[in-house]
């Protein structure tokens, strides 16, 4: 269905892309346009270009581009007219109300509200007389009262239905509260407050909402049943999909964040001055957790227990930031103290000096390696030095290497020269696989699936020409005259800058601006990507009436030969010319992509 003009134009007027996009990215200007580090894939120099001026970015390292819709609607993994519902409502646009489902949209806000409310009455019950007792078991833990206030840290009343009472006065249905999964329904039919006489914590996602809760126990408190209660999964919250205290943490983590696992050891370390921290929500750390972490920082630290199941958790952390190319370091507390023990009684300076000093991921993969060998045997022994250095193996700095050929040669008594030779020869056989893999890479050039535009190697010409009539066009919609009259729809050769250019010419003929915003329901992300970097491109900057119509004119002719000789009938220097121009503009983009 589609959202009327004036109200798109609302929407985007009242969310200009960079406010929008500034929560998620550090934007540094520069010139007229803003640039920051992608969100959307993992890089070190940023590539990722927003342009203020026809309100549009686009990266250069990716190709991921579009206007404020394609951006939320990436970013938050929503579709096209959930995007724009939830811009809309941000900016307080009303859209209309039939033609579409927005029953989900509308239940998400009903929950939202209801966390608020309820995190609200937790916390004023925490910070009344009632709640005392949940206030001096805080406060004894050593949170300060500012602490408490800044993380909207809360108390659940004993009692049944203390909650469902109160969000009942304030006009909310119990079968939302249970959506919301603060109401939960009994076998016997009844309903209660599923918090009760419990610490709460609110779980907070990037945009500042509350998604949920977790909820402890007081100590010795037999009847409780379990050390914590935790928010299942509703319509806005996905506990893999989260980080507890990520919307303080993604402003502090440019460098490193600091992976715990407690929410009270989060807390007070923020409270010691580490506002980097984060914890996984009581779950084993998820791919889902690694790649929003992976959009704000470069290295994470991970600070485990020394306790059996620390040490599984850390090794699938490990697994699972591998894949994301995120920096990794492990720190294993000393005597099996949780960081929040660990700080009260050391002091914010040794735990940060324990920080500088975390083992690094070579070292810890050494350290793990050794789990199940006995290396008091010789058999056992050998088995751990070739494992070991297949880790060393890895590291691409000779440094590195040569520092723990060192350690191990003298630690299990082999000598450096031959631990050393092993070492090479790995080394030798992993820089062969990766040339091999590279040559095989340039001499099959495969079709990428994700190619917006796949006829490119087939028509490089005209797909080229093509490129530029667009570019020109959205640039300076008012040639699209001469360009109708001189270029059909039919005559356009791929297939997708066909559907962009008939969009185009209906879209002027409204009278409306081609801005990208026009392009939104009908085109993939992808081709959103492809149709902002045309909108951004420099191809229409100099000459572009000249420019246009020589392109117009490449189109018709490239057409013309196509029809007069197919592929079939070529003969073979028609192929091999053919072949020649693939071949060329296939060296082209390999030179703009030119790293390793
Ligand atoms: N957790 C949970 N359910 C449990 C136990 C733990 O969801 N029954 C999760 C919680 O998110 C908790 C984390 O695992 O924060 C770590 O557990 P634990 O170390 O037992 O708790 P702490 O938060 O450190 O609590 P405390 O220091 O108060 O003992
Ligand atoms: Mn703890």
């Amino acid at each position: 269905m589609a959202i009327p003009e004036e109200i798109i134009n609302e929407i985007k007027y009242r969310n200009d892309i960079e406010t929008v996009i500034a929560p998620y990215v550090n934007l540094k200007r520069q010139g007229k346009n803003l640039k920051g580090l992608c969100p959307f894939h993992n890089e070190k120099t940023p590539s990722f270009t927003v342009y203020p001026e026809n309100g549009s970015f686009y990266c250069f390292g990716c190709g991921v581009g579009g206007d404020v819709f394609s951006f939320v609607r990436q970013i938050e993994n929503l579709d096209y007219i959930d995007a724009v519902k939830l811009l809309a409502e941000r900016s307080g646009v009303t859209l209309p109300q039939d033609g579409y489902d927005d029953s989900m949209q509308k239940l998400k806000n009903t929950i939202f509200e209801i966390n608020h409310k309820a995190g609200k009455f937790y916390h004023q019950y925490l910070l009344s007389p009632e709640g005392k007792w949940a206030l001096d078991y805080l406060t004894g833990r050593g949170l300060s009262i500012a602490t408490i206030k800044h993380f909207g840290l809360g108390a659940a009343p004993d009692g049944w239905d203390n909650l469902i009472k109160h969000l009942k006065s304030k006009g909310y249905s119990i079968a939302d509260m249970i959506q919301a999964n603060v109401v939960g329904k009994s076998q016997r039919g009844t309903y209660y407050d599923r918090f009760r006489k419990r610490v709460m914590f609110p779980i907070i996602n990037i945009r500042g909402k509350v998604i949920g809760f977790s909820g402890r126990a007081m100590p010795g408190d037999d009847k409780a049943g379990g050390k914590y209660v935790n928010t299942s999964d509703t319509p806005v919250y996905k506990k893999s999909e989260n980080l507890f205290a990520m919307n303080f943490a993604k402003n502090h983590c440019d460098e490193r964040v600091i992976l715990v696992e407690g929410n009270m050891d989060v807390i007070s370390l923020h409270q010691a001055g580490f506002q980097n921290t984060v914890a996984a929500l009581g779950t084993a750390f998820t791919d889902e957790q690694a790649k929003l972490l992976s959009r704000y920082t470069k290295e994470i630290v991970l600070i485990m227990d020394s306790d059996a199941a620390g040490q599984k958790a850390v090794r699938r952390a490990g697994e699972i930031l591998q894949n994301t190319g995120l920096e990794i370091r492990v720190v294993v507390l000393p005597d099996g103290k949780d960081p929040d023990e660990y700080i009260k009684k050391n002091g914010a300076a040794r735990f940060k000096a324990l920080l500088e000093g975390a083992a690094s991921e070579i070292e810890y993969k050494l350290l793990t390696a050794v789990d199940g060998i006995d290396v008091t045997q010789d058999d056992g022994k050998l088995k751990y030095l070739a494992h070991a250095a297949e880790i060393i193996a890895e590291s691409n700095d000779v440094m590195t290497r040569d520092l723990y050929i060192g350690r191990l040669s003298d630690k299990y008594g082999v000598s450096r020269t031959a631990l050393e030779t092993k070492v090479n020869d790995l080394r030798k056989r992993k820089i062969k696989q990766y040339e091999k893999k590279v040559f095989d890479e340039v001499t099959r050039p495969k079709i990428d699936k994700s190619d917006v535009n796949p006829e490119k190697r087939i028509y490089p010409a005209a797909v080229a020409a093509e490129e530029t009539v667009l570019a020109v066009l959205l640039q300076h919609p008012d040639f699209y005259k001469i360009a109708a009259e001189q270029l059909k729809v039919e005559d356009v050769i791929s297939t997708v800058n066909r559907r962009i250019y008939k969009a185009l010419c209906e879209c002027i003929e409204l009278g409306r601006n081609p801005d990208l915003s026009y392009f939104g329901e009908m085109l993939s992300a992808a081709e959103m990507g492809y149709l902002a970097s045309l909108a951004n491109s420099e191809k229409g900057d100099k000459n572009p009436l000249v420019v246009l119509k020589d392109c117009i004119k490449v189109i018709l002719d490239e057409g013309v030969k196509i029809k007069t000789k197919d592929v079939k009938s070529m003969t073979v220097d028609d192929w091999a010319e053919n072949l020649q121009q693939i071949i060329n503009s296939k060296k082209k983009g390999e030179n703009y992509n030119g790293r390793k």
